[in-house]
């Protein structure tokens, strides 16, 4: 039998085509192209596109891909109206969570898991998911729900859906590279829950659940709220300091730094950087790339040399606050950009699947004679 190994670090459960990462050396990039080369260059629709065909698309494919995800931009009836019942004070990665689970309800044909019929439903739940944040969000503050608007790009249209105002082109292109920036990343917590729930032939829209699920939590999607709620505890730049000593003798983690893979400088955290500084820089918030950056300065001389550098959160806070984005809308921005990767891992496990079935290590006594009940 082998080693049991917490956490399952450094086990490797599945292979992927879609994103590459060296964490020694802060490398990562999909399908072979370094992820700063897609900030750079790349939109959110084209990089879906290349995680799930394993290229890019040609201008013909591009156009075809984009026209059938907008296609999908609309939920069913059905979906808008339990959407705009939910209780106000639900948390949205609740509702996100429990609305790609009722969207199989409104599948005719939901266990259909061949390629064809998979990559259909994959998707129908991209182009959908961000009208589910979007109305929900509206709903919550008594707005009137916005219909998407198909001329525009996902980025755009979600950002739309939520204000009522088409984005300037600038706060478009910030939110469309964040998108790029979440889509994929091996197999984090998630995308293994994805590839498990999917790995017994389930069906699409559990394995979706599951996922936004385990995204939520703290040390894993969650933690760009932590960041946030911690810049907001610091009341200036010159409190970073005590601040930040304070929780590291406490023990406390600083959220948004630290990974299980990247033993330096997240690739994604520099692109985010400079996204967010930009951002500070036109939005009137450079207090708070400021303090960002102090915390970065004391981490880097207090625990840099464990290894504890910033991860894809620590940026996409200050990055997300910019855009206007509400704080617990920040993980469920995680969730839409990510649904990307985990649908191009539920169609690679779908493709020469094998049930997962780890072990466990049995460490209890044997041989227990029985007690009844009275003689407890
Ligand atoms: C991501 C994370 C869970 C990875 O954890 P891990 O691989 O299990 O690493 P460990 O928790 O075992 O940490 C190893 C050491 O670094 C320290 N450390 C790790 N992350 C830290 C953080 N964010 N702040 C302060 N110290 C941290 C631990 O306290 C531990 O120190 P010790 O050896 O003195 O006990 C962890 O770094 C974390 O909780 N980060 C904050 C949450 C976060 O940003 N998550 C998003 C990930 S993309």
């Amino acid at each position: 039998m082998s080693e049991f190994v917490k956490g399952l670090e450094g086990i490797v459960a599945a292979q992927t085509e879609m994103s590459y990462i060296n964490g020694e050396k802060g490398v990562l990039e999909y399908v072979g192209i370094p992820i700063g080369e897609l900030s750079a260059h790349s939109t959110f629709e084209e990089t879906v596109f290349l995680l799930w065909n394993r290229r890019l698309p040609t201008k013909g494919e591009l156009a075809e891909f984009t026209g059938n995800l907008r296609d999908r931009y609309s939920m069913p009836d059905g979906i808008a109206s339990r959407v705009t019942s939910v209780p106000k004070t639900a948390e949205p990665m609740h509702v996100l969570r429990t609305m790609i689970s009722a969207l199989g309800m409104h599948d005719t044909d939901p266990n259909a898991n061949d390629a064809d019929n998979a990559r259909a439903k994959c998707l129908n739940i991209l182009g959908q998911a961000p009208a589910m944040v979007a109305a929900f969000d509206r709903h919550r503050r008594g707005l009137p729900v916005i219909e998407p608007d198909t001329s525009l790009t996902f980025a755009e249209n979600f950002l739309y859906m939520l204000n009522g105002e088409k984005p300037t082109e600038t706060m478009a292109r910030a939110f469309d590279i964040c998108m790029i920036l979440h889509a994929d990343h091996g197999l984090n917590n998630s995308t293994f829950a994805a590839r498990v729930v999917i790995s017994t032939l389930s069906d699409v829209y559990s394995a979706l659940t599951a996922a936004v699920g385990s995204l939520r939590g703290p040390l894993h999607g969650g933690a760009n709220e932590g960041v946030m709620k911690m810049l907001n505890e610091v009341p200036s730049v010159d409190a970073v300091e005590d601040h930040v000593m304070g929780m590291l003798k406490r023990k406390d983690k600083i959220m948004g730094f630290g990974h299980r893979v990247y033993k330096a400088k997240d690739p994604r955290a520099k692109d985010l950087q400079g996204l967010a500084e930009q951002l500070a820089k036109d939005t009137g918030n450079e207090d708070l790339f400021a303090k960002s950056h102090a915390i970065e300065k004391i981490m880097e001389r207090e625990v840099a040399a464990k290894g504890i550098y910033p991860n894809v959160d620590f940026y996409s806070a200050t990055t997300y606050h910019c855009i206007g984005l509400q704080l617990d809308l920040f993980t469920p921005m995680f969730a839409l950009s990510r649904l990307a990767g985990w649908s191009g891992h539920i169609l690679e496990q779908l493709d020469g699947n094998r049930l997962f079935r780890p072990t466990a290590d049995y460490i209890g006594p044997h041989a227990v004679a029985y007690t009844p009940i009275e003689k407890r």
